[in-house]
């Protein structure tokens, strides 16, 4: 199926989730069947000044499946001059704009949603990104009256106007940052003035949430804190939905989640390192082996790891009730 101009093999992605979806982290959930993964937002800014640090959370151009760049920055030509180094670097299915960040750290440097208050440079950026003949994907958020000057419907029409090819409405508003309820029906309502070309975010964290939501006319729902505090929500929810998946990704056992968690880590070590593979471990681990007794004991354990060997010791070592 193509959604937002992508050709994709289902409709459940992974989220862009700063300092959470590095390479090795998007490989495992391409692996649990993602139809499409994002890259951490990544700074206009540091990549015009080609910061080394910003270019390795490019990735490279290894990976499989669809993987879309996300960006934030404070103005178009930033952005234009930051798509053109990245896409130097690599290729991309898509370019996605961050319009929906509100931590202080991006919105003081008018990046993430303060750009919301702005639709002008908002359907400015759109338009730049489009001369790179990518889809153009904006991420939003459900918009508050007393500060936005337009309701989240006419703030995506001005950007569907310009050439979007798909929106991202997180039904949260900046102010809310993480708190509280998503409206579910405020993304839906936008997904209906805009037939396929609205993808969904905020609280999905059981199957049900997403087939509520594509039920309702949403393109694709993002996985995000779902897919961190359960590694396997991406798996459940493709069989719940009907679409094939691998049966050793469903249910796994105690046995089975440790050896697709050391195969994920082994993975990441040849291509980043022990430490990233150190990292990455222990987040996974973290939406694993939920209610398996001794199971918290083994986090508490792998925390202090100071190396990747002795992390993946003491996950082999692991006995049910037995740490
Ligand atoms: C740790 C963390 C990092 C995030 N980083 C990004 C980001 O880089 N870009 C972005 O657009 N949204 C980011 N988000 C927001 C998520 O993509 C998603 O829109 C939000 O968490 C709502 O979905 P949820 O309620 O299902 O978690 C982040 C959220 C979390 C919890």
């Amino acid at each position: 199926m193509v959604i937002g101009g992508v050709e994709t093999p289902n409709q459940i992605w992974l989220a862009p989730l700063a300092g959470v979806t590095t390479r090795p982290y998007r490989d495992f959930h391409r692996r649990m069947g993602a139809g499409l993964v994002h890259t951490e937002m990544i700074s206009a800014i540091g990549l015009s000044y080609e910061n080394r640090h910003t270019i390795l959370m490019l990735g490279d151009g290894e990976e499989k499946g669809p993987v879309a760049l996300q960006l934030f920055g404070p103005d178009a030509d930033r952005m234009a001059n930051a798509a053109e180094r990245a896409l130097r670097f690599r290729s991309f299915c898509a370019i996605e704009i961050n319009m929906a960040c509100p931590m202080p750290k991006v919105t003081k440097r008018c990046g993430g949603a303060s750009i919301m208050r702005n639709p002008g440079e908002a359907a400015r950026m759109v338009s730049v990104l489009k001369t790179f003949g990518l889809p153009v994907w904006a991420k939003v958020r459900k918009t508050d009256e007393r500060v936005h000057p337009m309701t989240t419907g006419n703030f995506c029409a001005e950007l569907v106007e310009r050439g979007a090819d798909l929106l991202i409405v997180h039904g949260r508003t900046p102010a809310q940052r993480y708190e509280g309820a998503a409206d579910k029906d405020a993304v839906i309502s936008v997904a209906r003035k805009f037939p396929g070309a609205v993808a969904a975010s905020g609280d999905f964290f059981e199957p049900a949430d997403a087939e509520y939501y594509l039920s309702s006319g949403c393109a694709a729902v993002f996985a995000a804190r779902g897919a961190i505090r359960d590694a396997f929500l991406i798996p459940k929810t493709l069989d719940y939905l009907g679409s094939s998946v691998y049966e050793k990704f469903l249910n796994p056992s105690i046995a089975k989640q440790i050896e697709i968690l050391t195969e994920a880590c082994r993975a990441a070590e040849s291509i980043e390192g022990g430490r990233s593979a150190l990292i990455m471990g222990r987040r996974l681990l973290s939406g694993m082996l939920k209610g398996v007794p001794g199971a918290a004991s083994l986090r508490r354990m792998c925390a202090p790891c100071a190396d990747f060997e002795s992390f993946e010791r003491i996950l082999t070592d692991f006995r049910p009730g037995g740490i």
